[in-house]
């Protein structure tokens, strides 16, 4: 049995990894550590709250992490500002949060000696060109391209150093694009499906061209708990299910799913700076820890997020019309 801080647990992968973390290895106990930021909600923690200890706070305060980082065994940390779109708009929550905040952790880890698993990206890459056999692996050079993908890859950047000169016991994982329940409205699969349940058309960002490598928020998780069971102390592991698609493939997949016409979707302005493509090499994650996706036909994991959606409506709409007004005004 471990006591198990997660930071950002009241987030989208942070409260997927709370249910299931609690579903399937219910010998931990958990403590949430979240500021409840617009990302961040209590109903992502519904019907589990009694079984965890929930604390409101941010990262950044060092008195809170310092005491909750006493009183754990084992930090996973997932809190973070973790939106592209809303760095370019204002980049400075990014930079306090993911690395402030981080660096926070990582004194508190380095002070009380305890074991820290940092939840990362693949956007710390930059990314690759449409058509091309290569995919990102641990060895690929940092290249991030926007505010988030910058604050993420100074983040991990901290980590690898605390591990060199303080020896401190922490691994990083760096996951693609995940989909599944919870996630905000303002992320890409979500605000499709719930534009296309509120009568209005899907938004393709330029052409749609741009390809993300898509993966269940349940088998990145599962992918966390290997790294935490079997990783190497000091070893950064990339996580991925083969799920290439590119945008203009999802709206229509999504739209399908929906009994809609597949072609009707609106072109909106382009994100700046937006990345090509992304795609993950996980060769390492399988051989050395035996982790596989289990889902592995992303049409399926799809349709299933579409009815959680469909079924939810309580959940995402008190999000949307500020989602979307937010939008607007940039012309997205
Ligand atoms: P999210 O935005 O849905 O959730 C982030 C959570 O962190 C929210 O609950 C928010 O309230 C909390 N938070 C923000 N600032 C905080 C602070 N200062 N102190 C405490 N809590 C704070 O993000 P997500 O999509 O669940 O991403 C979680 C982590 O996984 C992030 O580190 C992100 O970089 C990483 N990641 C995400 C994806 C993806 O596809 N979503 C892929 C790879 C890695
Ligand atoms: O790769 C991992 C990253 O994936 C995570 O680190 C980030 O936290 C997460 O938000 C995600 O980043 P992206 O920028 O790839 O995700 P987003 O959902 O914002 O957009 C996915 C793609 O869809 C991207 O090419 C932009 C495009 N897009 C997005 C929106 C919101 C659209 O075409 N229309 C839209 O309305």
């Amino acid at each position: 049995m471990s006591r198990i801080l997660v930071t950002g647990g009241a987030g989208f992968i942070g409260a997927n990894f709370v249910h299931q973390t609690l579903r399937t290895l219910p010998q931990h106990e958990l403590t949430v550590l979240d500021a409840l930021t617009y990302a961040g909600s209590r109903a992502n923690l519904n019907g589990v709250l009694d079984s965890i200890r929930f604390v409101e706070g941010s990262i950044v305060d060092e008195a809170t992490v310092e005491r909750l980082v006493r009183e754990s065994d084992v930090v996973v940390h997932f809190a973070a500002e973790s939106h592209n779109d809303n760095s370019l708009e204002d980049p400075s929550p990014f930079i306090e949060t993911n690395l402030v905040g981080t660096f926070r952790i990582l004194q508190a880890v380095r002070k009380h000696e305890k074991r820290l698993h940092h939840v990362s990206t693949d956007e710390v890459y930059g990314d690759l060109e449409l058509g091309d056999p290569e995919k990102f692996s641990e060895s690929t050079p940092y290249n991030p391209s926007s505010p988030y993908s910058a604050s993420k890859a100074g983040s991990d950047m901290l980590v690898r150093a605390w591990v060199r000169s303080y020896g401190i016991h922490a691994t990083i994982s760096n996951c693609s694009n995940n989909y599944g329940a919870y996630q905000h409205v303002e992320k890409f699969i979500p605000r499709q499906i719930t534009n296309v349940l509120c009568g209005e058309p899907p938004k393709l960002y330029g052409e749609g061209l741009n390809v993300r490598d898509w993966i269940h928020v349940d088998d990145h998780n599962r992918a966390v708990h290997a790294i935490l069971e079997r990783g190497r102390s000091g070893e950064t592991y990339l996580i991925g299910a083969d799920g290439e698609r590119n945008n203009r493939q999802v709206i229509e997949m999504i739209l399908e799913a929906l009994g809609k016409d597949p072609g009707a979707y609106e072109k909106v302005r382009d994100r700046a700076g937006h990345d090509l493509r992304y795609a993950i090499d996980y060769t390492k994650l399988r051989q050395e820890l035996g982790w596989r996706p289990e889902y592995t036909e992303f049409a399926e994991g799809l349709r299933q997020t579409v009815d959680w959606y469909a079924t939810h409506e309580d959940w995402w709409r008190p999000q949307k019309a500020a989602t979307e007004a937010r939008y607007r005004r940039k012309g997205q």
